[in-house]
């Protein structure tokens, strides 16, 4: 059934494979999605054209919002989007989460989920971590939130940096609470 609506922010952290395998993916289970708004910072952008070498978000047949466009229906609660996924989350925009600090739409969305104690994924990526990371982490944990690492895992025997890659993407989607296609240990002969 379509009743999901989901945010998905894309921000400049290493990883921009992860954003757009999950964005491919979300095109894939749009039977179980009404509406998907995207929304990606300066250096997301900037990160996707240095790492896959294209400027594929274009590609997609979703809505994109402007980083600073207040108006757009996730910057509120009264909207219901039920999940926000981050991917790659920056440790900037995590610190920005933890500290409440709303001053775009990625990190106003993410107060909004928190405040109205719905779901909020963030694939936070960098190594090593600091004390601070680790604090906004907490911090973000306490409040509700989920973090997600980008660490993929290797027990199904990846072959190719898509499939590392979708390690990560498909444990995102059972967060989020969407029927997929994956790996499942025990169930799958490696
Ligand atoms: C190629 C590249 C890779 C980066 N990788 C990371 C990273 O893995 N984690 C991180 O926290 N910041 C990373 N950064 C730095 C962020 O892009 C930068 O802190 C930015 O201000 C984050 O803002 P944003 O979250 O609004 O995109 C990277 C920057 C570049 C240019």
């Amino acid at each position: 059934m379509a009743n999901k609506k989901i945010v998905v922010a894309i921000t400049g952290a290493s990883g921009s494979i992860y954003a757009k395998i999950l964005l491919q993916k979300l095109a894939q289970l749009k039977k179980q999605i009404s509406e998907v708004g995207v929304v990606m910072s300066d250096n997301a952008k900037d990160v996707w054209k240095f790492e896959l070498e294209d400027e594929s978000y274009h590609d997609f047949d979703f809505k994109f919002y402007d980083k600073n466009d207040f108006m757009a229906p996730f910057a509120s609660g009264s909207a219901k989007y039920d999940t926000m996924i981050i991917v790659p989350c920056s440790m900037g925009t995590m610190g920005r989460i933890a500290s409440g600090i709303s001053n775009d739409l990625t990190s106003r969305a993410a107060d909004v989920i928190l405040k109205e104690r719905r779901k909020l994924i963030l694939v936070a990526r960098d190594t090593p971590l600091s004390l601070i990371h680790i604090n906004n982490m907490k911090a973000i944990t306490e409040a509700g939130g989920i973090i997600c690492p980008a660490v993929p895992s290797f027990y199904n025997k990846p072959k190719t940096i898509y499939q590392v890659a979708e390690t990560v993407v498909n444990r995102v989607l059972d967060l989020a609470g969407l029927e997929s296609d994956s790996f499942r240990w025990g169930e799958t002969k490696a």
